[in-house]
């Protein structure tokens, strides 16, 4: 420990003499936005859609800080103003999921597992979900075209209850196409 402090240490005076040389103050790091790991319910959220679509041989999402922004501004509103309903998502220019549950904290992984649980309806083959059951939750999960994902959660104080959403860019469930 002592010896990794004192590595620091050289480091340290290295870079403020070298500041001293150049006359000026050493850069700052650059911007890590574009790197920035998201954070470990963001990873959670992408690990769990990225494992879906790896099941059907489709490509891996990534995180869009700005997708995120956007179900993170919304899942306020409903949790604020709506009454913690679900939003209306029919008219969005994105593709979106969301969740309501109520009694128990949900982790990322339980919300897209249970998104995933519709799996078992879908048929590809005909593309159609069987029977009576949805499954376009799912088909919009392992949508091939939709690259970037963003998703937030509130708890909302009635309950105790959480709302997630998901948005998907560009949006799936295209009608008349096949998710992959
Ligand atoms: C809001 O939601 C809670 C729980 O679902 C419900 O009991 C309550 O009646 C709702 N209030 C309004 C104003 O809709
Ligand atoms: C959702 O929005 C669409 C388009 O704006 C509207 O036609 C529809 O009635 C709305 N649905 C609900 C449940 O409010
Ligand atoms: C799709 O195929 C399944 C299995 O063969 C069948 O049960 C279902 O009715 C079909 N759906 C449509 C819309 O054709």
């Amino acid at each position: 420990m002592a010896y990794f402090l004192f590595l620091q240490f050289i480091l340290l005076s290295a870079i403020s003499s070298l500041a001293y040389i150049l006359g000026q103050a050493v850069p700052p790091p650059p911007p890590t936005a574009a790197t920035t790991p998201p954070s470990r319910a963001a990873q959670e959220f992408l690990d769990e859609h990225n494992k879906a679509r790896a099941e059907v041989g489709v490509g891996p999402l990534t995180w869009s800080s700005m997708l995120a922004k956007e179900t993170s501004l919304l899942v306020r509103y409903q949790r604020d103003k709506q009454n913690c309903s679900f939003a209306n998502l029919s008219s969005g220019k994105y593709g979106g999921n969301q969740l309501w549950a109520s009694g128990m904290v949900v982790t990322p992984r339980m919300v897209v597992d249970s998104w995933v649980d519709e799996k078992k309806f879908y048929n590809y083959a005909n593309n159609s979900c069987i029977g009576d059951d949805k499954c376009g939750v799912y088909t919009q999960i392992v949508w091939k075209k939709s690259i970037q994902l963003g998703c937030a959660q509130a708890t909302c104080s009635k309950g105790p209850a959480t709302l997630t959403i998901c948005f998907y860019n560009p949006p799936g469930n295209v009608i008349g196409e096949k998710p992959y």
